[in-house]
């Protein structure tokens, strides 16, 4: 089943209300006045940017009636009520999202992030029509041990448990690689594709056969515009979790650029 590359920009802690509204304009400048500019129109290939939740409808306005989007980089998972500082995914489909993060690494890591409040927020997402991007990934130590495989089976199964009935463009998948994580130290394609395949045919055991097949896996961990092509020529890799390289329009461009099939 063909899978339409998406590249999303995982801005962390960076950029103001004016600094988002004046990125997003600059990259649909960028992308849409450049060679694949009609290949994005026509949705070839997806891209989009995550801004914090501050700038989410100043990067949604300025990306209005253009083929981009905009994600959260978390949510919560109840709908309202007495949670102070939190996020419901009805506020942010109102502030414009499209998708939102969920399980990142530093979340698991800082913020005491679990696989049950993933598969908690990733719900609450779903149900309110927004595609969680669920994110998995072993750390070096885990890695260096043998336990690549099982941590990550484990962050699947726990974290998409009750998900069952998805469509395939209702759920994305983000393996990072906590050790490839800001740290420029990329996964070889191999590496991902190893660990990716393996994902895939944990979906497919969650999901139907045609659902998992349909359903995207994005990349992440010191992703460049140097080696999207090679990750991108992957069978499992259907686009890119940016976050160093998404902050400067240029080389996010470029990563939007280099994920786009030929023809
Ligand atoms: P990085 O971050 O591209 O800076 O390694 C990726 C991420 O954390 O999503």
């Amino acid at each position: 089943m063909s899978r339409i590359p998406l590249i999303v920009g995982n801005w962390k802690l960076h950029k103001t209300i004016r600094e988002t509204s004046d990125f997003c304009r600059s990259l649909k400048e960028e992308l849409l006045s450049g060679p694949n500019g009609p290949a994005l129109r026509e949705k070839k290939a997806e891209a989009a940017v995550a801004p914090p939740f501050t700038a989410l409808s100043a990067a949604a306005q300025a990306l209005e009636n253009s083929p981009f989007h905009v994600s959260s980089q978390d949510a919560f998972w109840a709908e309202g009520g007495a949670f102070t500082g939190e996020i419901s995914p009805k506020m942010l489909a109102d502030a414009g999202c499209r998708f939102a993060i969920v399980g990142h690494s530093e979340r698991r890591q800082f913020f005491h992030e679990t696989d049950e409040s993933v598969n908690k927020k990733a719900a609450a997402l779903a149900a309110q029509g927004l595609i969680p991007i669920v994110c998995v990934g072993e750390t070096l130590k885990e890695r260096q041990e043998g336990q690549a495989f099982p941590v990550v089976e484990r962050q699947i199964a726990e974290g998409l448990k009750g998900l069952a009935g998805m469509k395939p463009d209702a759920l994305v998948i983000a393996y990072e690689p906590v050790w490839a994580i800001g740290t420029g130290q990329t996964a070889t394609p191999e590496q991902a594709q190893e660990i990716q395949a393996f994902i895939r045919g944990l979906l497919e055991k969650i999901f139907s056969g045609p659902t998992a097949g349909g359903m995207r896996i994005l990349y992440g961990g010191s992703v460049k515009a140097d080696n999207i092509a090679e990750l991108m020529a992957m069978k499992d890799v259907d686009g890119a979790l940016v976050g160093g390289a998404s902050l400067e329009v240029k080389s996010f461009a470029r990563i939007v650029n280099g994920c786009i099939p030929n023809k």
